[in-house]
């Protein structure tokens, strides 16, 4: 689907350049989908070295638009960052699996970086935001996640601490909502770079905690097709279907139970 650029707002500078961006696109026709999935995205007119697309975990989805963070780190992300409202970008999705929705279930999620869009969406979706925490780790300036700016275009009402202690103190203060998560059977949910989501996948082991990671990897196909974003999984994903203990993330994924992947 051609789908035209409602505005593309920067949010998080890194010595002064604009390093996190929420694009909002025009709404598409689906609108069915579940928190953790995601589209693949291209821009038209895109130069034949920049043809592949790139995979964005999708925000939001409401009768006005389609919103998506992303984070200006390589050469197309940054190309992105130039789109401005009436540009038309090429959209395929919703593709993936998504995050388990329980409403009676208390929910942590932990996003890591810009692994904070699918959670934005998770409490436009729960029924019940007030059963929902959020909390969020980074190592970027104080001024990323400006959310009184964008909160009314963008969040709901999630529950949300920002983190700006040392990384320590991070992982600590993960490490003991974990154990709180896993004490009384709740989910925990976590989005973010793979350091990050296998620091949770070790707590969330430890406590016994049911807990889903949402991973980050390149994709090129978005499909299942190019076979460039498998992953090592455990025996019992192997049981349920997927060949060899490996899974592409695009297509299994990219949500799986902490238990099942190899990080
Ligand atoms: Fe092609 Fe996953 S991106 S198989």
């Amino acid at each position: 689907t051609v789908l035209k650029v409602l505005d593309n707002v920067p949010f998080g500078q890194v010595a002064g350049e604009h390093l996190f961006f929420a694009l909002r696109l025009e709404r598409p026709e689906w609108t069915n989908w579940l928190p953790g999935q995601f589209v693949m995205v291209r821009p038209s007119g895109w130069a034949l070295d920049m043809l592949w697309a790139r995979p964005f975990s999708i925000c939001r989805v409401s009768p006005r638009d389609l919103v998506l963070f992303f984070q200006a780190v390589g050469r197309g992300t940054r190309r992105m960052a130039t789109l401005k409202s009436g540009d038309e970008v090429l959209v395929w999705g919703p593709l993936g699996n998504g995050f388990a929705m329980e409403p009676d279930t208390p929910t942590l999620m932990l996003a890591g970086g810009i692994g904070i869009a699918p959670f934005v969406g998770y409490t436009h979706h729960h029924p019940k935001p007030w059963n929902l925490h959020m909390e969020f780790g980074h190592r970027m300036p104080l001024n990323c996640y400006p959310f009184e700016s964008i909160n009314e275009k963008i969040m709901g009402d999630a529950h949300h601490e920002t983190s700006r202690e040392d990384l320590a103190a991070f992982i600590e203060r993960m490490d003991k909502r974990i154990a709180e998560y896993a004490a009384q059977d709740g989910l925990v949910l976590a989005c973010g770079p793979t350091p990050f989501l296998a620091t949770v996948q070790k707590l969330a082991l430890q406590h016994g905690a049911r807990c889903q990671l949402s991973l980050e990897t390149r994709m090129a196909c978005g499909v299942g097709a190019c076979l460039g974003c498998v992953t090592k999984v455990s025996d019992d994903m192997t049981a349920s279907g997927v060949a060899a203990g490996r899974a592409q993330v695009c297509e299994h994924g990219p949500v799986f139970w902490a238990h099942q992947v190899t990080l």
